[in-house]
């Protein structure tokens, strides 16, 4: 094989890994690439291992083991980060490895422990009191201006931040994460915190700990409905770049967050390399963090990655030798509209194993494969309650809006249902 191809694992199994993988098989050093565990999509482009998990740490130390021929590990899903598959790989073999640490990966996985990491360096965020039990969190609440956000603690799949009007609405939310555990010991802590107005901007950064690079803006939509109605998701569509993020509010990003952000783990010996994402609250010139995530966002990846001109194997190498100052990233002009199909039911219980059809649609758009899987005898089926992201790169977002809906017609599976307003806020 030519000596300066590199054989590529990238571990995941979502939209967001579908668009990695995709941009990683545009790259000219792009050798075989395979995934952990991947989908009927990114079959497609890689070998993948449906069987496995994306957590199961021993099995993928053991896969890099046995694959001596893969060169570069991408680690794209929060819960292996969060259990220190980087740390993992670093110790037992030599391969090289793209994402944080376990140490510097806490950022995302304990709200607790990013919410004092902000607080101590001035980071700008909603003020908040953070407490282990329910008694406590009561006699806070009952204090408390509402409306009132409170957090899980750990990982809850997007699920574990209530949003509450008044104080009745708060103890449900209490009872709900500490004394029920709906999310187990996500909710063993809590963080409460004050209710801030203005517009979300989802900003994924590559770094190296020292350097930061912020990556095209984007939009998340992570209601279930039209018009930000029903419950949260995962993200039911993206559009880049952010509209109303400007470039005033880009520079004050970058001082008053991103750098000092990077600078802060630096300080508390968790050196972050990596995709920082950083989730934003931005009323007039005021700009705040809503949440960190030590990844790549999904759906945002769907539409941030297609604007990328520059090769990302170059890039990921970049941010593991610490000289992401050294390379000029470029981005496309245009913009990216993604719209994810989901599953009938979803974000609460949905059928699995309902064959997907795809028609005609237009070669120049996506379809980035979430939760697909090859059903009996082959056949594409659903496998998870985001089902397929529809994603359109035009000129402008009017074009690319009309793009991605004329196309998605092209994907049927009984049940399905889509956001019909992706990009008109
Ligand atoms: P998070 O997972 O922390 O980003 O929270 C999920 C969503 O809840 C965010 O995208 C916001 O829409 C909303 N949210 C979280 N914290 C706040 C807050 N302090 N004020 C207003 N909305 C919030
Ligand atoms: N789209 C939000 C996330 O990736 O957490």
């Amino acid at each position: 094989m030519d000596k300066n191809k590199v054989n590529v694992l990238v571990i995941g199994g979502g939209g967001r890994e579908h668009a990695i993988v995709r941009k990683i098989s545009e790259s000219a050093r792009a050798g075989k690439i395979y995934c952990i565990p991947g989908n009927a999509g990114i079959a497609e482009l890689a070998e993948c291992r449906p069987g496995m998990s994306a957590s199961d740490l021993d099995g993928i130390t053991a896969f890099v083991k046995e694959h001596k021929d893969v060169g570069l590990v991408m680690v794209a899903p929060d819960d292996p980060l969060a259990l220190g598959l980087v740390d993992r790989l670093e110790a037992e073999t030599s391969v090289r490895v793209f994402g944080p640490k376990k140490g510097a990966a806490e950022i995302e996985a304990s709200k607790v422990f990013s919410k004092n990491l902000m607080k101590k360096y001035g980071i700008p965020t909603a003020a908040y009191d953070t407490c282990g039990d329910a008694a406590s969190a009561r006699a806070i609440i009952k204090k408390a201006e509402y409306p009132l956000v409170i957090k899980a603690d750990g990982l809850a799949l997007g699920k574990g931040v209530k949003i509450c009007a008044y104080l009745a609405e708060a103890e449900l939310a209490v009872t709900e994460l500490m004394v029920d555990k709906a999310f187990g010991g996500a909710g063993s802590q809590v963080v409460i915190e004050e209710f801030l107005k203005g517009f979300e901007v989802s900003v994924l950064a590559f770094t190296d700990g020292k350097t930061v690079t912020p990556m095209i803006s984007s939009q998340d939509h992570k209601r279930a409905f039209d018009g930000d109605k029903g419950l949260n998701t995962g993200g039911m569509g993206t559009y880049a770049p952010n509209r109303k993020y400007t470039e005033a509010h880009a520079a004050l990003a970058y001082e008053a967050v991103f750098v000092p952000t990077v600078r802060a783990l630096e300080k508390e010996g968790r050196l972050f390399k990596g995709v920082l994402y950083f989730g934003l609250m931005i009323d007039g010139e005021d700009v705040r963090v809503l949440e960190y995530n030590a990844r790549f966002g999904d759906p945002e990846t769907q539409v941030v990655l297609p604007l990328l001109k520059t090769d990302l194997l170059d890039i990921f190498d970049a941010v593991i030798d610490g000289r992401l100052d050294q390379i000029n990233i470029e981005w496309s002009a245009d913009t990216a509209l993604c719209v994810v199909a989901a599953s009938g039911g979803y974000p609460l219980g949905y059928a699995k194993g309902v064959p997907i059809t795809i028609g005609k649609h237009d070669a120049d758009v996506a379809l980035y494969h979430a939760g697909t899987a090859f059903g009996a005898g082959g056949a594409l089926v659903t496998s998870g309650g985001r089902v397929i992201g529809v994603t359109a790169v035009a000129a402008d977002l009017e074009s690319a809006r009309k793009k991605a809906y004329d196309n998605i017609a092209a994907v049927n599976f009984e049940g399905i249902h889509y956001r019909k307003d992706i990009g008109t806020k």
